[in-house]
């Protein structure tokens, strides 16, 4: 599929998709959330894709937020369809997908830039990376999850705190908040980015896909966690990947998931 405003690659088993709008910042508008939305959905339906990166083109942002010319002129029901449809698409979608999603965030992730990277599984950042949630400093709140997620990352006091005075905090303090698991520079992100995920392409996908929907049902009201996780557990005896898995550790060689 050809697309305008990001770029797939598609290596072994890993998917990097890029968002390139770099003159923009790398800004969300609704043509590229449609377009992030279509990439997505092929890389978690390409068999041979295991693990998916989510990235920004340029030195300077992963992404400033959601593009401010769209909806500037927006009344109440087209903001609250922007977030609704935004949430559907993009980011609830990223969240729950079964194959893995790192953030590589190399530079700015602002409002909806935040959100995308917090809606991954988890992130890994380039020192120069800036984060937060701005939209206060606009008259109107994170839209894409981010008064959900943030809290659930960093915890409620550094949340408010984060959204209220509409700062950014920088790579090392993300780091120190749990929001981001590594920090190293431009050069070595994406590189580390695809090292993590070859080491995560080696398990089993099946497994990793139980695995994800057991973490997410914690933080889902209408799921009760600890029975997600007895069922999943025990789906995961009528996969070929565990006989696969077990088998191979008996017979003490690599499975072949
Ligand atoms: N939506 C739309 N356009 C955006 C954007 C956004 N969220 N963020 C940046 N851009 C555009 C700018 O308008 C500018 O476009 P132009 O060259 O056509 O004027 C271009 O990207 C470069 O941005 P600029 O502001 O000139 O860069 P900077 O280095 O001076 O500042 C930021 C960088 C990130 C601090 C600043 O762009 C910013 O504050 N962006 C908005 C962040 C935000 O509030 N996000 C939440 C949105 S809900």
């Amino acid at each position: 599929m050809s697309y305008q405003n990001i770029l797939v690659d598609p290596q072994d088993a890993i998917t990097t998709i890029t968002i390139n709008r770099p003159k923009k910042l790398n800004a969300l508008n609704k043509e590229t959330i449609a377009e992030l939305h279509d990439a997505f959905a092929d890389a978690n339906d390409d068999a041979d894709c295991r693990v998916i990166i989510i990235t920004g083109s340029g030195e300077k942002a992963f992404v400033a937020g959601a593009d401010i010319s769209e909806f500037a002129d927006f009344d109440v029901s087209e903001g609250a369809e922007l977030a609704r449809k935004g949430q559907e698409l993009l980011f609830s979608f990223v969240a729950n997908l079964e194959t893995p999603v790192i953030a590589a965030v190399n530079g700015f992730a602002l409002g909806g830039g935040l959100e995308l990277a917090m809606a991954a599984h988890f992130r890994v950042a380039s020192d120069n990376a800036k984060m937060g949630l701005p939209e206060v400093s606009l008259g109107v709140i994170p839209g894409y999850g981010g008064t959900q997620r943030l809290p659930q990352l960093v915890g409620k006091g550094k949340a408010m705190e984060l959204i209220m005075s509409a700062g950014m905090i920088g790579a090392e303090e993300a780091k120190s908040w749990g929001l981001v698991n590594y920090v190293v520079t431009q050069e070595e992100l994406l590189p580390l980015c695809k090292k993590i995920a070859s080491k995560i392409a080696r398990n089993s996908s099946t497994a990793i896909a139980a695995a994800i929907r057991s973490i997410n049902a914690n933080f889902d009201k209408r799921k009760d966690g600890f029975e997600t996780e007895i069922n999943e557990f025990g789906m995961s005896f009528g996969t070929e990947d565990f006989e696969e898995g077990t088998t191979a550790f008996l017979e003490k060689r690599k499975p072949e998931f």
